[in-house]
């Protein structure tokens, strides 16, 4: 059960897909109360209880002991000390002595999220505006909190199944050439590719929705090129139009009105990569419809798929904040100035990025009135994610798009996945990585990934490898990397050939993968839940913060500390380890309930499958498209005979039907034997061990 609970005038966010009435009377678990504009939920928390939600934040997979605020963020430093990240996912789920209840703050605006920081026995959740709607979520366990919130906020964002495949991007892939070298490096040594991805160095100056000729002479000819080799671009898009009449773009924005207006009716301009740039106002549906129509001309070139980027939106400056800036040194020029003035400059620099004044400086049309940005700051990279949704579907018709974004908010999960923006090469990333990963899944957004090896800093062989062991399982699958920093394309590394193996088990288990991400999608599922959603009466399991049940029968456990050759696990059941060094190429060691020492040495990774379940494997291929899905083998360990089902379609309609798109696999035990049966493919069930 859901009920609503309306504060202030609340903004028709998009969130939700239903609309549910608002109840009258007190709103249950939370005592309110107000403060200006501000209203705030508190809520006691007893010893035992833990929160889990909030989508993309740092820290644990249960958020108690820490401030948290919805304020989309263009932060590269995903420390712990940070509130916000990219993405404003403000779903909270309570679960302790009492049972177990959850409730979704729908405000676009700042809400902070005090989740037992500043008395360790009370959350208070506060919104800035007062401007929501509150829902508070009845049920009887986390899973089925998160069904119910899933079933109001829409089916999510499903890739074409060529987008689970690996994508090689970097910072600094300037040219056609320098993507056919990266290509030519994946192909020539037989690692599997689906997607190299173009970042801002294939614009022209910057502007959004050109490319260089220089450095793309002919766009069409080189898709349809890298096709042929199974391969396709993916480019980034920016949210900021360089201010540059003449750019079409520009000029079209500029004409139309449809650009952000500060309160004396000036276009807003802030400076983004291009320098000076403009910011559509993606809250218009108008605007939407124009700015998705822009991505024409490039996806007639043969793109297929897009990544969304610095939509917070990132600002480095404003015309305004510069001066201001400039100012304050005049006024110290000269001076013998104290240490106070000294770090007023230096904050007067190092505070014009994305700072607050600059929010407050612009507004957008809302029901033909103009709101300020702050106000509805966190669903600007939705909104251009729609608009990016639109213009792709209304080039290809009934496909599905490769589309992820940076910034997000709840409703954005229906059109896009989102990837985990600017880690670092760090190992304390891997698990910042896994755990996103399930809170992710909480609030819809299935199709995510975190930059493998890390964005910024430089990363070593060791930290690329048992990173990738990770992303074997996380639905986008990208090893990315900021300008600057050390190469880190698979073929480079002395262990190429390790890492190939590695890819190559993603490859044979993608058919697995893209069948738990749709049946997770279609029946508002979580792929990837902490171990606390599955076994509530298992207090080990949760508080297990390193280890994440994968669909039905499957359990992940990375290991993400350097040097380590093994790793500690918690087996909430009986489990067989699949001790991966290729996909054909693993152990399979059957594993009591309990605590265990799992060696893994730096070649082998590890996937659980719980007692009693097999999952399928095809084997290792170079690309998508190349995986056959007729020849299986099933991994498993089993007493009896048993039965799964898999999903599979033609990977890029856009309208899925579950239940035709299912093949049940039946697998039956006799004399110490298994054998399996499914239509229309052969089954190998020799590697499930029976007892
Ligand atoms: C910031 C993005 O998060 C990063 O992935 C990208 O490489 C840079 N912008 C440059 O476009």
């Amino acid at each position: 059960m859901i009920l609503r609970y309306d504060f202030g005038h609340p903004y028709d966010t998009g969130a939700l897909v239903e609309q549910l009435p608002v109840s009258d009377g007190p709103v249950p678990h939370f005592t309110v109360s107000r403060k200006d504009a501000q209203v705030s939920f508190s809520v006691p928390l007893g010893e035992e209880d833990m929160i889990f939600g909030l989508g993309q934040a740092v820290r644990g997979l249960n958020k108690r002991g820490h401030r948290y605020r919805a304020w989309n963020s263009d932060d590269f430093s995903h420390t712990e000390d940070k509130a916000s990240l990219y993405g404003s996912h403000n779903l909270l789920l309570f679960t302790g002595r009492d049972g177990v209840w959850g409730a979704y703050f729908d405000d676009p605006g700042a809400v902070t999220f005090d989740l037992g920081y500043t008395r360790s026995d009370e959350a208070v959740i506060t919104s800035e505006n007062g401007d929501l709607s509150v829902y508070i979520i009845e049920g009887d366990s986390l899973t089925d909190l998160v069904k119910q919130f899933r079933r109001v906020i829409g089916k999510p964002y499903l890739p074409p199944k060529w987008g689970m495949g690996y994508i090689q991007s970097r910072w600094g892939y300037v040219t056609a050439d320098d993507l056919r070298e990266v290509v030519r490096g994946h192909r020539e040594k037989h690692i599997p590719l689906d997607t190299v991805s173009m970042d801002i160095d294939y614009m022209d100056d910057f502007r959004d929705f050109t490319w260089d000729a220089k450095k793309f002479p002919d766009l069409k000819a080189f898709t349809d090129e890298l096709r042929a080799d199974h391969i396709r671009v993916m480019p980034i898009m920016d949210a900021g139009v360089k201010l540059h009449p003449g750019d079409s773009t520009f000029d079209a924005g500029m004409e139309k009105g449809y650009f952000c207006k500060k309160a004396d009716g000036e276009t807003f301009v802030g400076a983004v990569w291009p320098g000076k740039a403009v910011f559509p106002d993606f809250l218009r549906e108008e605007v939407r419809q124009w700015f998705g129509d822009c991505y024409r001309p490039m996806l007639e070139a043969g793109v297929e798929a897009i990544w969304n980027d610095m939509n917070e939106p990132a600002i480095f400056y404003s015309v305004e904040g510069l001066q201001a800036a400039y100012d304050k040194a005049d006024s110290l020029r000269g001076g013998n100035i104290g240490v106070y003035d000294y770090f007023d400059l230096k904050d007067a620099f190092t505070g014009m990025s994305n700072s607050m004044a600059d929010y407050r400086r612009f507004y957008h049309i809302i029901g033909g009135k103009p709101v300020n940005h702050e106000k509805v700051h966190n669903l600007y990279g939705a909104m251009m994610t729609k608009a990016t949704a639109q213009g792709m579907k209304a080039v290809r018709p009934g496909k599905r798009p490769l589309l992820f974004s940076r910034s997000s908010f709840i409703g954005a999960h229906r059109d896009g996945g989102i990837w985990q923006g600017d880690n670092f090469a760090w190992w304390s990333h891997i698990l910042l990585n896994l755990k996103e990963l399930a809170s992710l899944n909480m609030v819809g957004f299935l199709f995510n990934g975190a930059d493998l090896g890390g964005f910024g800093a430089n990363t070593t062989e060791d930290l690329v490898l048992r990173w990738l062991q990770l992303g074997v399982f996380t639905p986008i699958m990208r090893n990315h990397a900021a300008m600057g920093t050390r190469d880190q394309e698979v073929y480079r590394f002395r262990n190429w050939e390790t890492m190939r193996d590695v890819l190559g088990v993603r490859y044979a288990l993608l058919l697995y993968l893209y069948s738990e991400l749709v049946k997770a999608a279609e029946t508002d599922g979580m792929m990837f839940r902490p171990l606390a959603f599955d076994y509530a009466d298992d207090e080990v399991a949760c508080r297990t913060e390193d280890q994440l049940m994968l669909g039905d029968a499957a359990m992940i456990a990375p290991v993400y500390e350097q040097n380590a050759r093994g790793r500690h696990v918690y087996l909430p059941e009986d489990m067989l380890l699949v001790r991966f060094r290729s996909a054909e190429d693993y152990d399979l060691v059957p594993m009591e309930k309990g605590h265990h020492w799992v060696t893994l040495q730096m070649s082998e990774f590890p996937l659980f499958i719980r007692r009693g379940h097999v999952i399928p494997m095809a084997k290792a291929a170079e690309y998508v498209a190349g995986v056959d899905a007729s020849r299986l083998t099933l991994l498993g360990w089993i007493e009896s005979d048993t039965a799964i089902t898999l999903y599979d379609d033609d990977g890029e309609s856009d309208t899925i039907d579950l239940a035709a798109g299912l093949t049940e696999i039946t697998v039956t035990v006799k004399d110490g034997q298994a054998t399996a049966e499914a239509e229309g493919k052969t089954l190998d069930a020799t590697r499930i061990v029976i007892g």
